[in-house]
């Protein structure tokens, strides 16, 4: 796919919480461990030693996933982020200003209620959704898969991305994703580096182009990335995409076309959130006949050259394990690794 990168209603009363508490953990006790083929056991945490219980039934009375409620929200940071202490009074703030909606985070909860895993849906485009998380239990977890993916297609998406990181992956989401008709594409390494520590480009020749030009480079540019060869995507609509991420910076100068001798050869889309400084190259790309030539190297650093330009600190990039000549530009360019993650999506039958 050609859209790379991340970016998100309705208040529904959760089925959990139009449940009397009392109620449901009555029914949830009074349930045989295994009393029917709709029942999956979960093992309780704390303190119940070895009981089992249907916690999460499909049977209606009984919440797969749940909403998150405003007072979970420090055990919720906890488990989004466990190493940003600063984390609730950021999601706090983002929920009070609706970049976050509690409509959007799917949580599973022990008996006693605490909370063992999250995903939430984020809207990263028209029509695209990203799944965040997989937070907390593997189990727990992969069976808020549906309900993520049934609150994205609600969204509107056509296209559903998650990129769980290794560590958080585990055999039953990952099944899960696969058996919810998700396709895995691969591991991804990802990289960041303050902008003001990347090499610039020395040339000024990349110009600021019209949508068809920028679109065909784009298109062209793209051939042969493991991630970016569907020959179905509108190179028109990926780029729409990228200048659509809601808080990133989309002026012209965003979307670059590189010429070599009067020939455009490359294509840079980057990318800055003023806010924080966050900033990506969306996507970059030379044309196949002009690679491995020191262009790509090029392009790379004009894309720096954006980001610095437009405010960018903190360079965020990434790519397919299996792109070795971008992984090679990362390196070259003494970008710090800092994640490795697996790549999913869920396409919408056309
Ligand atoms: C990634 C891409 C931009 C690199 O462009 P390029 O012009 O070939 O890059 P360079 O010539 O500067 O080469 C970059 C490095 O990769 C190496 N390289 C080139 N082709 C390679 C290959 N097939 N396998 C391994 N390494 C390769 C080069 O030797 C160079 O490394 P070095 O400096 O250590 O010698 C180009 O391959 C491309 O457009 N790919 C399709 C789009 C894409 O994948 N974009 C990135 C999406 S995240």
């Amino acid at each position: 796919m050609l859209l790379a990168f991340p970016k998100c209603g309705n208040n529904q009363l959760s089925r959990e919480r139009a449940l009397h508490p009392l109620a449901r953990r009555t029914l949830v006790a009074l349930r045989p461990a295994s009393a029917s083929k709709h029942s999956q056991p979960d093992r309780l945490e704390g303190g119940f030693g070895d009981v089992r219980a249907p916690v999460w039934s499909r049977r209606p009375c009984y919440a797969r996933g749940v909403e998150l409620r405003a007072d979970d929200l420090a055990a919720y940071a906890r488990l989004a982020a466990p190493d940003r202490p600063d984390a609730v009074d950021r999601m706090r703030g983002e929920f009070e200003r609706g970049e976050r909606r509690f409509a959007d985070v799917f949580v599973a909860r022990a008996l006693g209620g605490e909370l063992t895993a999250a995903l939430r849906a984020a809207p990263a485009g028209p029509a695209t959704v990203v799944l965040a998380g997989p937070f907390g239990d593997d189990d727990a977890a992969a069976r808020l898969v549906p309900e993520a993916l049934a609150r994205a297609r609600e969204l509107g998406a056509r296209l559903v991305r998650i990129r769980p990181r290794a560590a958080q992956l585990g055999p039953r989401f990952r099944a899960a994703l696969l058996g919810h008709g998700f396709r895995e594409l691969g591991e991804r390494i990802e990289f960041k580096t303050p902008v003001a520590e990347l090499p610039l480009d020395d040339g000024r020749t990349l110009a600021e182009v019209g949508g068809d030009a920028a679109a065909e480079m784009l298109a062209r540019a793209a051939a042969g990335d493991p991630r970016g060869d569907d020959e179905n995507d509108d190179p028109r609509a990926a780029i729409a995409e990228f200048l659509g991420a809601p808080a990133l910076t989309h002026g012209p100068d965003c979307v670059q076309v590189g010429y070599l001798d009067g020939r455009p050869v490359a294509f840079v889309c980057a990318q800055v959130q003023p806010t924080d400084g966050w900033a990506r190259i969306t996507y970059m790309g030379v044309v196949p006949e002009e690679r491995g030539r020191g262009l790509g190297a090029w392009v790379h650093r004009r894309g720096f050259r954006i980001l610095r330009d437009q405010g960018g600190q903190l360079y965020h990039g990434g790519t397919a394990a299996a792109n070795a000549p971008m992984l090679r530009l990362f390196r070259a360019h003494k970008c710090r690794e800092t994640e490795r993650m697996f790549e999913f999506e869920w396409v919408a039958a056309r």
